[in-house]
């Protein structure tokens, strides 16, 4: 069975992702609480130190992020650069602590989102941050091509959130937990790299 780590497993989409996981392989569910594995994406020594407590594994994905939501002229520097830190970089720190420790060909899944493609009011700092890490996959892809694989999923809102976002994404057809589940399997499975799999249609 192979083995894999999901970073932000109690969470909106993690919880739906493990659920969707956790028949056909052996999940290690991570985050800031644990349960499994405790650690924090923004501190790169010690989630080297975690990963390397697990040993070899086969997969990462990550599940974390957030972008603050706001009108432009309300958003400050400081807005834009926890957006981008705690989307964008505090994933990027995780697929780079896991690289060492993952197994030939393993697999890393990063999460973005539609705002990097479709635009929202209030959303220049979501599409920012989605986008640069859309934009990071291809050139990664590239650099550990034979080695390991690396892939984003980036769902429209999801059906588990509709409530607490409210009127934000009014009209964006949410994903289904199905549509989750079966993408964030692929890039586990199927020998795709460098890719972006949006689960919308625009
Ligand atoms: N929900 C949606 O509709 C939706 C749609 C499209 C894209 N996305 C994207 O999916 C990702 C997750 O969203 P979500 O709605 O599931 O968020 P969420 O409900 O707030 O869950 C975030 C998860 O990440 C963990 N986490 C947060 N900061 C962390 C850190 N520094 N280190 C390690 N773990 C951390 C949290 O656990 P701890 O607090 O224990 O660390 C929690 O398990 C985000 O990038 C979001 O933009 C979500």
């Amino acid at each position: 069975m192979k083995k894999i780590i999901v970073v932000g497993a109690t969470g909106k989409l993690g919880k739906e992702v493990v659920e969707g996981l956790e028949k056909d392989y052996e999940v290690v569910r991570a985050g800031r609480s644990g349960p499994d594995l405790k650690l924090d994406a923004f501190d790169f020594s010690s989630v080297s130190k975690v990963f390397a407590s697990v040993g070899s594994f086969d997969g990462l994905v990550s599940c974390i992020g957030g972008t603050p939501f706001k009108p432009f002229e309300e958003l400050t520097m400081e807005d834009f650069a926890t957006g981008l830190s705690t989307k964008c970089l505090s994933q990027l720190n995780l697929a780079k602590a896991a690289i060492p420790f993952l197994s030939e060909n393993g697999s890393i899944t990063l999460t973005s989102g539609i705002i990097g493609d479709e635009p929202l009011l209030a959303g220049a700092c979501a599409a920012a941050a989605n986008g640069a890490l859309n934009m990071c996959v291809s050139t990664l892809a590239a650099e550990y091509a034979g080695k390991l694989r690396i892939n984003i999923v980036s769902p429209s809102i999801i059906e588990n959130s509709v409530d607490y976002y409210g009127m934000l994404f009014d009209g964006f057809e949410p994903t289904s937990k199905e549509s989750i589940i079966h993408a964030y399997r692929r890039t586990i499975s199927a020998p795709i790299t460098g890719r972006v799999l949006r689960l919308t249609r625009s």
